[in-house]
């Protein structure tokens, strides 16, 4: 995001730094609560301490669960298109990756679940979900979570579920559902990763957690990570405390801000920007736009040379889309869309 981080936090990591000792960092007991806190009044869920392993960020997570969790080349399942992390990441950890399409409907983004079965290898071994997904914007339903954890649980996939942008749901009356609270069964065969950083803006500041209730698992993954990934830092638990503890305020505000954005962005993406449309993400700050009425190999570079910067769909799995980030001022955004309506009518016109 665009947008100064909460005083709350400001002040703890001032605070912290006029200490001026900037040694390894233990466990806080003090952030440790702070998230209990936060999952137990968000999202209802009701964590034990003991569960959470801190990581410097979710990737660095997701790179641990694919070698904690999988032998080399076995397969790790993600649907497309999908923050790129989920694509590359098992590769680079010599496993592969196994791809199921979602499908584009009427109704938005879906998962095609026979599809999904039949795409699930043998030899796949997690699941990598993203939810809410980034960047179709899904918030998962009950029912949908439940059908794809029942899918898992009878092929023996490990969930590994990527809920850093469970704060951020883009209407007031949605909610996110972490896996890990479906069903005690389900809970068992699921590593959630969390994250203050989306949601307070402090993704430099490099602190994430994992959340899982299952020993056995806790251990695979703590192993896997040893001696890789670094400690957490001190700001880092500074900051998640702090944001946790005394940023609700702030990231209220912030959301309401980002709704507006977003239906600001929505409208014109639809009524001003033909052959561009938009479907509203339930969560996340991030608009994908169909962009595939342009013929236009890489719509990416269209509107970077705009003046515009999106990401091209292409390294999320789904050519023909860019993705468009905003969490920014209001008049940032306007300037985009502009600019954005101009290079559409230059285009078109040509
Ligand atoms: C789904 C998802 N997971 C993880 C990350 C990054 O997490 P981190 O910076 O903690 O590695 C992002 C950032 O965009 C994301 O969208």
């Amino acid at each position: 995001m665009d947008f100064r981080s909460a005083e709350a936090i400001i002040e703890a990591l001032r605070k912290r730094a006029n200490e001026g000792v900037f040694g390894y960092a233990r466990q806080s007991e003090q952030a440790l609560e702070a998230v209990v806190g936060w999952l137990d009044k968000r999202h209802h869920w009701k964590i034990n301490p003991e569960w959470v392993v801190w990581m410097p960020g979710v990737v660095s997570a997701i790179h641990v669960a694919a070698r904690a969790f999988s032998g080399p080349q076995e397969g790790i399942f993600t649907f497309t298109p999908i923050y790129p992390p989920f694509l590359w990441s098992p590769q680079s950890s010599g496993r592969r990756t196994v791809t199921c399409p979602l499908q584009l409907t009427e109704s938005g983004y879906q998962i095609d679940f026979d599809l999904f079965e039949e795409t699930l290898t043998p030899d796949t071994k997690v699941l990598l979900l993203c939810s809410p997904h980034n960047p179709v914007g899904r918030v998962w339903t009950r029912e949908e979570l439940m059908r794809v954890a029942e899918i898992c649980l009878r092929r023996k996939v490990l969930i590994c579920s990527d809920e850093i942008h469970c704060d951020l749901l883009m209407g007031p009356n949605v909610r996110h559902i972490p896996t890990a609270t479906l069903s005690q069964e389900i809970a068992e065969h699921t590593v959630t990763l969390m994250s203050a950083a989306k949601s307070f803006n402090l993704p430099g500041l490099n602190c994430g957690f994992a959340v899982i209730s299952n020993p056995t698992l806790r251990r695979q993954f703590q192993e896997a990570a040893k001696g890789i990934v670094p400690h957490v830092n001190i700001f880092g638990y500074t900051a998640t405390q702090a944001a946790y503890a005394d940023g609700s305020a702030w990231f209220e505000e912030v959301l309401e801000y980002l709704r507006a954005n977003q239906d600001l962005l929505y409208h014109a993406v639809n009524e001003e920007m033909q052959p561009l449309s938009m479907i509203k993400a339930e969560a996340t700050y991030l608009a994908w736009i169909d962009c595939r009425g342009l013929e236009q190999d890489n719509p990416r570079a269209l509107f970077e040379k705009a003046g515009v910067g999106v990401m091209d769909g292409t390294a999320f799995g789904q050519k023909g889309f860019v993705r468009l980030n905003f969490a920014c001022s209001r008049e940032h955004l306007m300037t985009a869309v502009e600019r954005m309506k101009k290079a559409i009518h230059y285009h078109t016109n040509v």
